[in-house]
């Protein structure tokens, strides 16, 4: 290489592995300062599905499926749609579940720290881009899109929003590209993209550390997620005529089958399967099959192509 040629090819990958890390500091000024001047967009698209025209999944922690149905918030939401009675987180952890959710394989993860996935490997992001469907990530008490680290309640102290529970942080096909980061939004934005009628049409929205059950307990998760949902689900800029919402959980507690609550829910659902079940076996997987058998996005070529679709 030319002296030249190799500091432009140096300074490259220098500023690519710096958009892999730039918004990691916790230290307020920085958060104030990337606050500030970080992108956030909030793009639109129109793009038909055979059956839903949306799909929005909602992920709450650590919750085994018989403690989940007993609970009487969680029924509630489930009687409003289709509960699926045979529904299989992957593995344990919390990260690795939805590192696989979106990447269709835990990507070698078995824990909870600190990781990334090589730019190379590809996530349902990719599939959706290529066909011009728009997504968003929403994750409640991210101080600001496309941080990158953990951040702590400034406040208690207790931990708020965490990067493992965030699907596509870990991977570089999506830290390394800023416009990806700046679909990696706070709650803020989910309501403001709400009230702008900006939502978009592929959605992953995760609570905060309380409100999830993960530091409390499914008394919790259930008051949050019924509280949090029962005006959005009549309310028109969210549910649309074609939207299919799950309402799940990351993994269960016990070791052994990893049985999970999983509830469909939304208008894209037939009014004669409101209040039903279904006992198919499905698992994360399904989430990715679902949206790709939906859109026509062919698949990532690993445990999603032979995963069952809910519809
Ligand atoms: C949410 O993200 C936006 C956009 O980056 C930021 O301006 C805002 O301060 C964040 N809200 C909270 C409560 O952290
Ligand atoms: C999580 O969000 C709720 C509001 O939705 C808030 O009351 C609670 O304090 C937050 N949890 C933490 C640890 O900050």
């Amino acid at each position: 290489m030319k002296p030249f040629t190799k500091l432009t090819w140096l300074l490259a990958v220098a500023a690519q592995s710096c958009a892999q890390l730039q918004y990691t500091s916790t230290a307020s000024s920085a958060v104030a300062q990337a606050a500030a001047t970080a992108l956030t967009q909030s793009p639109t698209s129109q793009v038909a599905g055979k059956t839903f025209d949306r799909f929005v999944q909602i992920w709450l922690e650590n919750t085994d499926y018989s403690l989940a149905v007993g609970n009487a918030n969680l029924k509630y939401l489930a009687s409003q749609g289709i509960l699926l009675t045979n529904y299989y987180a992957i593995t344990h952890p919390s990260q690795p579940n939805y590192v696989a959710a979106v990447g269709a394989s835990t990507n070698g993860i078995t824990d909870d720290s600190f990781q990334r996935i090589s730019s190379g490997v590809k996530t349902i992001v990719d599939l959706l881009e290529a066909k011009g469907i728009s997504w968003g990530v929403y994750q409640e008490d991210m101080p600001y899109s496309g941080f990158e680290g953990n951040y702590v309640n400034q406040k208690t102290k207790a931990n708020d929003y965490v990067r493992k529970h965030n699907p596509l942080m870990s991977y570089d096909s999506v830290t390394s590209d800023v416009n990806r980061l700046a679909k990696c939004k706070n709650f803020t934005m989910f309501n403001r993209d709400l009230n702008d009628n900006k939502l978009p049409q592929w959605m992953f929205i995760t609570p905060n550390m309380t409100n999830d059950g993960h530091d409390t307990s499914v008394t919790t998760a259930g008051a949050w997620a019924r509280n949090w949902l029962t005006p959005l689900l009549s309310d028109a800029r969210f549910n649309t005529d074609r939207t299919l919402i799950i309402l799940t959980f990351d993994e269960g507690t016990t070791l052994g089958t990893n049985h999970i609550y999983a509830a469909l829910l939304g208008n894209a659902i037939p009014a004669t399967r409101v209040g039903t079940t279904d006992g198919t076996k499905y698992n994360h997987y399904s989430l990715l099959k679902t949206v790709e058998s939906n859109w026509g996005l062919g698949n990532l070529g690993t445990n999603d192509a032979g995963a069952a679709a809910f519809f």
